[in-house]
């Protein structure tokens, strides 16, 4: 028996890194997955290997998450879960940002997540059940002087997990974060010095001494989408090898 069967789950950025893993994962634990992304040939490869499907679909328009939804509830007649994990880094501390590049890391990183929380609030308000999981970041509990917008995303990304985990749970839906540190995918070598190949004085900030595989993320992902974590709302959930500690 799978910890996901017969739920219904919506992965956005699951063409690749650990929206991909999170499919793959919840797909062998019995749950019918649905990718999004906007690489549609990642996404259509990754979606076909699980026997899932796939959708192209830009997180900052409100006009496909409305139609993604109304495909995925046309479809199966319900949305039980969503991740919210599509996102960019963007690496460029205060003094220099652009205000273009603040404003695509917010609206890829901040608006998307709101926008997706909010349309399938309704699915779910409805059905009185559903989890949402936000993929924030170690960046959402603390400063960090190598991406202000990066950083003002993630934790716009935690408060706004609170502020809907508050009003959803009369309805019967819970709403968590994840909080991952240094986890091995294509946005893990954008970071400043690993993009060089510098990952020596990155190790050494982490007491567990190395990063994470995207299926560790997912194995968490999985707990906060099953029944399993039942009484967990509001709630921000670290993954990263000791870092913050
Ligand atoms: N890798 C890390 O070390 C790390 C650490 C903390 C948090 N995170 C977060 O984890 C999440 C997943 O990232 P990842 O590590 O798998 O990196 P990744 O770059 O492999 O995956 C991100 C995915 O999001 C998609 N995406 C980007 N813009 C989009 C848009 N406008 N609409 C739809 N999809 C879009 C990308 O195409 C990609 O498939 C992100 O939210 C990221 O901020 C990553």
């Amino acid at each position: 028996m799978g910890r996901l069967d017969g739920k219904i789950a919506l992965i956005t950025g699951g063409a690749r890194g650990q929206g991909a893993a999170e499919g793959t994962l919840f797909a062998a634990e019995g749950a019918t997955v649905v990718l999004t992304d906007v690489l549609d040939e990642d996404g259509e490869r990754t979606a076909s290997a699980i026997d899932a499907r796939y959708l192209h679909h830009d997180v900052t328009s409100e006009a496909r998450w409305r139609a993604v939804v109304y495909e995925v509830v046309g479809w199966f007649g319900r949305v039980d879960v969503l991740i919210n994990n599509a996102g960019i880094y963007h690496a460029a501390g205060l003094m220099a940002a652009t205000e273009a590049d603040y404003r695509r890391v917010i609206d890829i990183n901040q608006v998307g997540v709101f926008l997706g929380m909010q349309a399938v609030a309704r699915p779910m308000i409805e059905q009185r059940s559903g989890s949402i999981v936000n993929i924030s970041s170690i960046a959402g509990l603390r400063g960090g002087g190598g991406s202000i917008a990066y950083t003002a995303s993630k934790w716009a990304v935690r408060g706004m997990t609170k502020s809907a985990a508050v009003q959803l749970a009369p309805h019967g839906i819970r709403v968590n974060s994840i909080h991952p540190g240094l986890i091995e995918t294509a946005m893990l070598h954008q970071l400043p010095g690993i993009d060089a190949g510098h990952m020596e004085p990155w190790l050494a900030r982490i007491p567990m001494g190395r990063v994470a595989e995207a299926d560790e993320v997912a194995k968490l992902a999985l707990f906060l989408a099953s029944d399993d974590s039942s009484y967990s709302t509001g709630s921000e959930f670290v993954i990263d090898g000791g870092m913050t500690a």
